[in-house]
């Protein structure tokens, strides 16, 4: 039985340690925000942040995670980045199919909480790894330089 800090609750999961914290996420406690994407750490699709840093869940052995507090999208409607990021999705219209965004807002919320005023080239780095197979890049470098310029 591991006990794992998730969106701020302790809570028991009785899985093996080596099941990916993604499938622990959406399989045993139901969050489905946070998606399946690659599996192999490509695209991003599977961001959740460790501690208030960006981590791939699909490749991170959940019996790896310890006492570092998880936090997913779910979480992100009472987080003061999060609420400011998504509403800036809404107004730049960011999406197209959704399935990449999840986790390309929990990156940009991750990257304006180390660097709140980031240059294009700080904004395309941090975002690097998450893929959209829609193209929004350019809505959501928008999006992200709305937020960091208010
Ligand atoms: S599903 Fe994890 S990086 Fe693609
Ligand atoms: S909005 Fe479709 S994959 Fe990004």
């Amino acid at each position: 039985m591991l006990t794992l800090s998730i969106n701020g609750a302790d809570l028991q999961v009785d899985v093996p340690e080596d099941m990916p914290l993604l499938w622990v996420l959406r399989d045993v406690l139901g969050l489905t925000g946070t998606k399946y994407g690659c599996g192999i750490a490509q695209c991003g699709a599977c961001t959740v942040h460790l501690d208030g840093v960006a981590a791939r869940a699909c490749v991170l052995p959940v019996g790896s995670v310890g006492q570092r507090k998880v936090v997913t999208i779910e979480a992100m409607k009472e987080h003061p980045l999060g609420q400011r990021l998504q509403q800036a999705w809404l107004e730049d219209e960011v999406v197209q199919c959704g399935y990449c965004q999840p986790g390309q807002i929990m990156s940009a919320v991750a990257l304006l909480a180390q660097n709140p005023a980031p240059d294009d080239q700080a904004i395309d780095l941090g975002m690097a790894g998450n893929l959209c197979r829609c193209c929004t890049y350019t809505r959501i470098r928008s999006a992200i330089k709305r937020v960091a310029q208010a």
